[in-house]
């Protein structure tokens, strides 16, 4: 991918997303938030390439994949008036769905084109699927810059006041007072919490949190740690002994693979 190919593949996207045009406030911030939230997994795509020894057109193409990646999120949110895939549609099929019918990949060899649409369809798989070593690294890549600014998403979301807080981003759980035994047992087990263990927005931090154990990356963890993001995530639970272990947990997990 050439730097032209990219630069055209970004306006076509900024423009693409500027035909979401939607009526209220609300609505608007929702879109508003994915669109910023995407730029955002582009730039954390630069640090994990550089970081990774990935230069030139590979680096290129995991920006353009990292661009396109939720291109699904905007038809979405138009549809249906939620970010929840299991209210709606999966999003990562969504966004395949979209690319072609915006025709956003035009004029981008066929090789690429492969790479990024399989990178945007799987960005959200539960698991890694079985695919060509090529096509899984970019799709580690996305998966890893897509979960950096996820985090932070979510610190300032549960840093902010309900009120405030965009209508599109809760999952519409119960707040909880404590942590369900399913979601510390993942944790513990260095696996990724499921949602069906998920009971209460306390468990769904623990589910954010064991996205850990499907980093991919030495520059990933390395950002995570330099950002504070398990400290910061984990700060929003409630105190107590549950808590405690897992913060435990996962910073070993984490200082073992950033060093
Ligand atoms: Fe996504």
């Amino acid at each position: 991918m050439t730097e032209e190919d990219f630069a055209r593949l970004k306006r076509r996207f900024l423009r693409y997303v500027r035909d979401y045009r939607m009526e209220t406030p609300a609505e608007r911030q929702n879109i508003a938030l994915k669109r910023a939230h995407t730029l955002r997994v582009c730039r954390n795509m630069g640090f994990i390439t550089r970081g990774e020894g990935i230069s030139g057109a590979d680096a290129r193409l995991a920006r353009a994949a990292a661009l396109l990646h939720d291109a699904g999120r905007f038809p979405q949110y138009a549809r249906w008036r939620t970010f929840n895939d299991a209210a709606s549609a999966n999003h990562g099929l969504l966004g395949v769905e979209a690319i072609g019918k915006a025709k956003l990949l035009e004029g981008i060899s066929r090789g690429e084109r492969s790479l990024i649409i399989r990178a945007v369809k799987y960005h959200n798989a539960l698991a890694l699927p079985r695919l060509d070593k090529r096509s899984l690294l970019f799709l580690k890549l996305v998966r890893d810059a897509d979960k950096l600014d996820i985090w932070n998403v979510f610190i300032e979301y549960f840093g902010q006041e309900k009120k405030d807080r965009p209508t599109a981003a809760g999952q519409g759980l119960p707040e909880g007072k404590g942590i369900s035994p399913a979601s510390l047992r993942g944790i513990l087990e260095n696996r990724v919490v499921r949602l069906a263990e998920v009971k209460s927005l306390n468990d769904y931090k623990l589910l954010l949190l064991s996205w850990v154990f499907g980093l991919n990356f030495g520059t990933t963890f390395r950002l995570l740690r330099k950002r504070r993001l398990l400290e910061r995530l984990a700060a929003t639970l409630p105190r107590g002994q549950a808590a405690g272990r897992v913060i435990a947990h996962l910073e070993k997990f984490v200082s073992l693979r950033s060093s």
